[in-house]
């Protein structure tokens, strides 16, 4: 029931914001500063992190001014799934920054019509997320002894998963020029009087947690022991990642092979290629589709932007594998730049976590339906009726844009130099 006008609050903030600029700056005021920082994220100098973004900037367009499309679409068939757009969720791991975490997420994302990418360090159940979409896609780095991921794998296709996404571009290079947020290993009375200052001057965080009863949870739910046993904390978790020695591309072939055993086939996705040679690698391992990513800027600081180094790797295999971009996309043009470019969709990160953060599931959708508008918006500036129809040449881009990582056929993997 409406309230009267003179009991409504005149100066309460409308919750819907127009950018995933604004979002961001909403999910800064609205969070403990060490739980913005943690979703910042990125390493060493941010260069990447910066490059990502900025590079889609350099992209110009050459709009029409007459003769448009009324009609405009934007759907897609993306690993098996049609999507109402080319846009999905990338797994990410801090989603407690908000008491409905990646649960508030996935019901986005399905009321969206899109695909769910869940993090192997998210803080809810991969049961609970495939409760509320359907098209969850579960993530797993390369951790654990080989029956740990099996009995993950079986765990995540028995939830309903219908796609699983193997991180392999993580090298545990942390240090940041801007310094990390201090995370607790658990919030315990200590943790909380350690953060106490941050978050008394965060009411409206604190009310969001508080109507729930529940504290931020820092587990990782969907690394439990599979014979019963509690959940490892964030830390115990990335120990366990750190102490696993790095995958060779057997091991890549092994885990393709396993979840497709496991799942009848559902698809295998390799996240984190921004090489060419690495990207013929994953086509010989079998997957069904890599995205081209740097991990947001999160790994090897002074990797290009993911929007350089797309073209390349696109041409070489994207009529073997479907190709995916993750990494700087703010805005519905990023996208269509992404998709002229190569890209069959994209992978969104911070974006929805800032719609998260400030304003849970429905600013989940609002930035969903931003980067939809934005799409529209370019397809009709440029005279389009359909996604489909996105070239290269529709666009200006600059001389040396494209960047060609790696060898254009594959050289020995590493590790087997001089074998
Ligand atoms: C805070 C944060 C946590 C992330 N956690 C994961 C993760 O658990 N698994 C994963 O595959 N990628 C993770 N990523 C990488 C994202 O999936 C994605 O590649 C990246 O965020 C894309 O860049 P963007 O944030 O500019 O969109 C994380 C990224 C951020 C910013």
């Amino acid at each position: 029931m409406l309230k009267p006008v003179w009991l409504q609050n005149p100066w309460k903030q409308n919750p819907w914001f127009e950018s995933v600029a604004i979002a961001q700056q909403r999910a800064r005021r609205r969070l403990p500063a060490p739980l913005y920082a943690a979703l910042v994220a990125g390493s060493e100098r941010g260069s990447t992190m910066d490059d990502n973004q900025a590079a889609f900037a350099e992209i110009g367009f050459a709009p029409h001014v007459a003769g448009q499309q009324p009609q405009r679409s934007m759907t897609r068939t993306v690993l098996g799934h049609e999507v109402s757009l080319p846009v999905l969720i990338s797994p990410t791991g801090v989603q407690g920054v908000h008491p409905d975490g990646e649960v508030a997420v996935a019901a986005a994302a399905t009321s969206r019509g899109t695909i769910m990418g869940l993090s192997n360090f998210a803080s809810k159940s991969v049961e609970e997320v495939c409760a509320v979409s359907e098209l969850t896609f579960f993530q797993m780095y390369w951790t654990g002894e080989r029956d740990v991921m099996v009995a993950r794998m079986q765990r995540a296709h028995a939830a309903g998963a219908k796609g699983l996404i193997a991180t392999l571009d993580w090298s545990f290079s942390m240090g940041r020029d801007w310094g990390s947020p201090e995370i607790p290993e658990r919030v315990d009375l200590r943790a909380m009087v350690r953060l106490a200052p941050h978050v008394v001057t965060k009411p409206r965080w604190l009310w969001c947690y508080a109507r729930t009863g529940a504290l931020p949870d820092l587990t990782a739910p969907n690394l439990a022991p599979s014979g019963g046993g509690p959940a490892p904390t964030f830390f115990g978790a990335y120990y366990e990642w750190m102490s696993t020695p790095p995958p060779s591309w057997e091991d890549v072939a092994w885990m393709r092979a396993t979840w497709a055993e496991i799942s009848g086939g559902l698809p295998f996705v390799l996240k984190g290629i921004c090489r060419v040679d690495d990207a013929l690698r994953a086509v010989d391992a079998g997957v069904a589709g890599i995205s081209v990513s740097n991990h947001g800027g999160n790994n090897l600081d002074g990797t290009p932007a993911t929007i350089r180094v797309l073209r390349p790797i696109a041409d070489r295999v994207g009529s073997q594998v479907e190709v995916l971009l993750d990494g700087g996309i703010r805005r519905g043009s990023d996208v269509v730049k992404a998709l002229a470019l190569g890209a069959r969709a994209v992978m969104i990160g911070r974006a929805y976590l800032w719609g998260l953060a400030a304003n849970g599931e429905q600013g989940v959708g609002n930035v969903l339906d931003i980067l939809r508008g934005g799409i529209d918006s370019a397809l009709l500036g440029m005279g389009l009726s359909s996604i489909d129809e996105l070239t290269p040449e529709l666009f200006v881009i600059p001389e040396g844009f494209h960047q060609t990582l790696g060898a254009p056929e594959p050289a020995p993997a590493p590790g087997k130099h001089g074998a």
